[in-house]
């Protein structure tokens, strides 16, 4: 094993390389270090490191390969010299590159360090793998939608072999930010609105990136971001002030990041936002107080992109000195892009304002990681090019992209059972998504290419084989009218048995930095649905979204909505699959659409008030907007199938759930339709009198279920006390006895199967 490791080597670096490396006493030292076991070999590696190798070791930069082109992701960056970052790597002035150009740039960095350093340690290469890597898998709200977290983990492992196998060894991912606010556009990647979906995809994201052993050359070492309480953003504003209870901060916002450190990541990312006039990245209460004392993580924290900088714009360092001082004082071992740590950490130290032994502690932590990862042992274990070809885009791959955009999309509506279609129709093809190869993968993609994905006109051409026919008209831009276009798609419906208007956002409209004040169809794209509609043609709206919208006028009016987000390379056979029935629709909404915007920030579990207006008539005097319900459209948990799923029968074992006991609720789901069907069966409660007010209904279980048609089933969960918990006025996990109702139903807003339990005493 060794042996077949160091022949590989010694071909991929070549002799003088390989001859240095081995001649090194660190690779002695380090060749088989078990961090766990070794920390005393570490230990000497630090005692013979400069302070500037130490600040060096926490310094993390894009990658200026290609004159910088990583940093057109970012904002711009200034390093765009690659032979400069090349002889800074060698000078032990960084700790390695992020979304870097694969395994010929690792290679010549790797070689060059390993053979030219003064300690030879490697470099650690970093890219945001948020859903795919050369094969783009779903957005990851959007993969939320399948409520199948063992999904997730699939394509994760797979973005993880890809990523691997060209030289990556750590994802900025996965993005475990609750939001509850669609205004705020990293919706799109992250697992929704809800807490147990949140802690559920986040748990199976981490082990699909790290596999079984983070040493292995399909593995990456995962980093759940941004810690914390990101998604929290006043008004929905990307970057903007969080003012949040710690009680909701340790209830909501922090339990996905808990998830994704039990279930194994290594890593955080401390957030941009502030929490309540302290920075996260200055924030020692909760990079070090609860993230390691409390929580006793094990890993290392890399500050945001210049996060530790943007203190001196948040009013809260004065300098770069003091922004690095802070931010490693708060417990933020890695700085990204800044450069301040590399600058101050050395002087910062001499003069005494940061222990050595905490730089120390810190550096500890990122080689400790470094030989987890396996790269003391092989530098290049994961830098390799036959391998970053022969891993891209497999077939198996391939078809896991295509069932995870079956799985995501939601059918909201389909009235008349408009859908399925025939694929021997006549169709036409109308909106700006429809036309060719654009926004399919969505914005969060480094290395994949939006022209090798299958747009909709492909996918829908393959699945007609030739029968019906199909005619693709835009008519409207994204954001802007097409001179004559709404004529040219009017005559196109005219035409058709039936329209499919694919109609939404660009890539350019979701993701970071791109909040929006209105959710809303742009108006050229709503003037075009409407002189559709005006045509009388059926219409089933294609939804190209990374957040939920407040639909409006003849969108919401079609008789059927098909939410399809940015479902990667296989977008246009997934969509397929589903318009022409091959698959039935499973997939759920992990977030409510709102009836309007102003009512964001929307989340079904939200608190009653004391002037509740229950479900129905507007009542005067009570909490609601003008004229709006307080309802969802479409609330989290909707989706329909091609089936006819009905809720009976809702049986607890027992009318009180004893201290120490458990309870189970079971249901039965019929799908009384044609066809099979699957269909996700949701279990709510609601503890109707506590200490703390709790929401009016919180999601603790749910079960994916298939059901041939005319089939029955029982469907069982156990409740436990835990399940019960909420953080109570000491700021921890508090039960208390007492009526909770609990439903089984199809979405958080309807009625399902419903009944009452009770708590008992202890
Ligand atoms: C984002 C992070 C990302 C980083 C590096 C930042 O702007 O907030 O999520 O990992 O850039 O690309």
């Amino acid at each position: 094993m060794i042996d077949g490791r160091v022949s590989r080597r010694s071909v991929l670096m070549g002799g003088a390389a390989i001859a240095a490396w081995s001649a090194s006493p660190v690779s002695a030292m380090l060749r088989r270090i078990d961090p766990g076991k070794d920390a005393g070999t570490i230990d000497k590696l630090i005692a013979q490191m400069t302070l500037e190798e130490k600040a060096g070791q926490l310094n993390l930069l894009a990658s200026a390969w290609g004159g910088g082109i990583a940093t057109a992701l970012n904002p711009p960056g200034g390093n765009s010299d690659f032979p400069k970052q090349v002889a800074d790597a060698v000078a032990g002035k960084l700790t390695g590159v992020f979304n870097g150009n694969g395994a010929a740039m690792a290679m010549q960095m790797q070689r060059a360090v390993m053979s030219g350093s003064r300690l030879k340690i490697p470099l650690m290469f970093a890219a945001d793998i948020i859903h795919g890597h050369r094969t783009i898998f779903p957005v990851p709200v959007a993969e939320a939608a399948s409520f199948e977290p063992e999904l997730a983990e699939r394509t994760a492992r797979v973005a993880a072999y890809e990523a691997a196998g060209s030289g990556v060894d750590w994802t900025f991912a996965p993005m475990v930010d609750i939001a509850r606010d669609q205004r705020w556009g990293r919706t799109m990647e992250g697992a929704g609105e809800d807490v147990v979906l949140g802690c559920l995809f986040a748990a199976a994201r981490v082990r699909g990136f790290q596999g079984s052993s983070l040493d292995a050359d399909d593995a990456m070492l995962s980093c759940a971001k941004h810690f914390a309480a990101y998604g929290a953003a006043e008004a929905g504003l990307d970057y903007s002030t969080v003012d949040v209870s710690e009680r909701t901060l340790r209830d909501v916002y922090l339990r996905p990041f808990k998830a994704a450190f039990d279930s194994g990541a290594l890593s955080t990312m401390a957030s941009f936002n502030e929490i309540s006039g302290v920075p996260s990245t200055g924030n020692h209460w909760l990079m070090t107080d609860l993230l390691r004392g409390e929580w006793g993580f094990k890993g290392f924290v890399v500050s945001d992109y210049t996060g530790d900088e943007e203190m001196i714009a948040h009013g809260f360092a004065k300098d770069r000195r003091d922004a690095a001082r802070i931010a490693f004082l708060a417990g933020v071992d890695m700085s990204m892009q800044s450069g301040v740590y590399t600058e101050h950490l050395p002087s910062l130290v001499r003069d005494g304002a940061v222990p050595q032994a905490l730089l120390d502690g810190s550096v500890r932590r990122v080689l400790a990681m470094k030989a987890k990862l396996g790269l003391f042992d092989n530098p290049f274990r994961r830098i390799d090019l036959k391998r970053e070809k022969s891993r891209s885009r497999l077939p198996a791959s391939l078809a896991l992209a295509r069932e995870a955009a079956v799985k995501s999309c939601v059918l909201l509506k389909n009235d008349g059972n408009l859908l399925p279609l025939s694929p021997s129709a006549t169709i036409a093809l109308i909106g700006p998504f429809g036309s060719v190869g654009q926004d399919l993968n969505g914005p969060w993609v480094v290395y994949g290419d939006n022209k090798q994905a299958i747009d909709l006109p492909a996918g829908i051409r393959t699945a007609m084989k030739g029968r019906g026919r199909l005619t693709v008209v835009a008519g409207s831009g994204v954001e802007s009218a097409i001179p004559g276009g709404i004529e040219a798609a009017v005559a196109a419906a005219r035409g058709a048995d039936v329209v499919l208007l694919a109609i939404g956002e660009s890539e350019a409209m979701s993701g970071e930095a791109k909040s929006r004040t209105e959710i809303v169809m742009p108006a050229p794209q709503q003037a075009l649905a409407e002189a559709i509609a005006a045509t009388g043609k059926p219409v089933v709206v294609l939804l190209r979204n990374g957040r939920a919208l407040a639909l409006e006028g003849a969108v919401k009016a079609a008789p059927a909505i098909l939410v399809t987000w940015f479902l990667g390379s296989e977008m246009g056979n997934g969509v397929a699959d589903l318009l022409f029935g091959a698959a039935s629709p499973s997939g759920r909404l992990p977030m409510s659409f709102p009836i309007a915007s102003g009512q964001e920030p929307y989340h079904y579990d939200h608190k009653p008030t004391g002037r509740p207006n229950g479900p129905g008539k507007l009542q005067e005097y009570k909490a609601h907007y003008q004229g709006v319900p307080n309802e969802a459209l479409y609330a989290f948990g909707h989706g329909l199938t091609y089936g006819d799923m009905r809720y009976s029968n809702l049986v607890i074992d027992a009318p009180t759930m004893a201290w120490g006991g458990s309870l189970g609720v079971t249901a039965t789901v019929t799908n009384a339709g044609r066809v099979a069907a699957e269909e996700v069966v949701q279990l709510y409660i609601r503890d109707r009198v506590a200490s703390v007010t709790r929401p009016v209904r919180e999601l603790k279980a749910f079960r994916k279920i298939r059901l041939a048609a005319g089939a029955s089933a029982q469907v069982m969960f156990k409740l436990s006390r835990a399940e019960l918990e909420f953080i109570g006025m000491g700021l921890k996990p508090t039960v208390e006895p007492g009526t909770f109702d609990v439903w089984i139903a199809p979405s958080a807003q309807a009625d399902g199967v419903h009944s009452t339990f009770e708590l008992g005493a202890a």
